[in-house]
């Protein structure tokens, strides 16, 4: 079984892909940690995450053991993430990796912008999970200031449109549900009770699991 879970950031895909990895005993894969990795690394050898050539050649070098580096996570990566992200031949270079970690046994769930519609386009369950840009700043404020690094909520607010401007707008796999995605609007779900609605949805699809 393949669980694709797309949607915008801050919506709370990535809890909640992992915790249907786990129910269901299937693999994981946060496929956005992959574009952070692309976008990290050109970063670190000084050149420019919107540069076609760098941002391609640093995909086709990934190292899929980077993927657990907790610069990654840090809004720098992001921001460099979303840029190589526009790049078609990143994506491309990208895709192999993907579908070969969907395509191992006993299935996985994967997160991210394009699995839906891209990656596993033939996934037995599609969820779009989306929530306001208002909720998806406010969770994104405090997971910073969690984190203990100082945040300023017009600023994260304003990075997020960026960010969602620059994943929906894009020529190549821009982020849109897929037509047979269910969506989840996890706007007014804390992460129980948006866990327990795609479970329902997961068990419908599929009566067995
Ligand atoms: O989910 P995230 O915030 O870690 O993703 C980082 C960036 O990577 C995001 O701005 C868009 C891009 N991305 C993508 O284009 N396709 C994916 N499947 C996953 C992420």
């Amino acid at each position: 079984m393949i669980i694709a879970v797309d949607g915008p950031a801050a919506a709370g895909k990535g809890t909640l892909a992992r915790r249907l990895a786990a129910r269901f005993g299937l693999n994981y894969l946060d496929t956005g940690l992959i574009y952070r990795a692309v976008g990290w690394a050109v970063l670190q050898s000084g050149g420019v995450p919107a540069d076609p050539q760098a941002a391609t050649a640093a995909a086709r070098r990934l190292d899929p053991s980077l993927l657990d580096r907790p610069e990654l996570r840090d809004e720098a990566a992001a921001a460099a993430a979303s840029q190589v992200a526009a790049i078609p031949a990143v994506r491309a270079a990208l895709l192999d990796f993907q579908r070969r970690f969907a395509a191992q046994p006993p299935g996985a769930v994967l997160d991210g912008r394009d699995i839906g519609t891209v990656v596993c386009p033939a996934a037995e369950v599609k969820l779009f999970v989306t929530a306001s840009l208002e909720k998806r700043t406010e969770r994104r404020l405090k997971e910073l200031l969690d984190k203990g690094e100082s945040a300023i909520r017009e600023r994260v607010l304003e990075d997020m449109k960026a960010r969602d401007e620059r994943d929906s707008a894009r020529s190549v796999a821009p982020l849109v549900p897929a037509e047979d995605a269910v969506l989840l609007d996890t706007s007014e779900l804390d992460a129980d009770a948006a866990f327990a609605a795609a479970v329902a949805i997961i068990s419908q699809r599929r009566p067995a699991g």
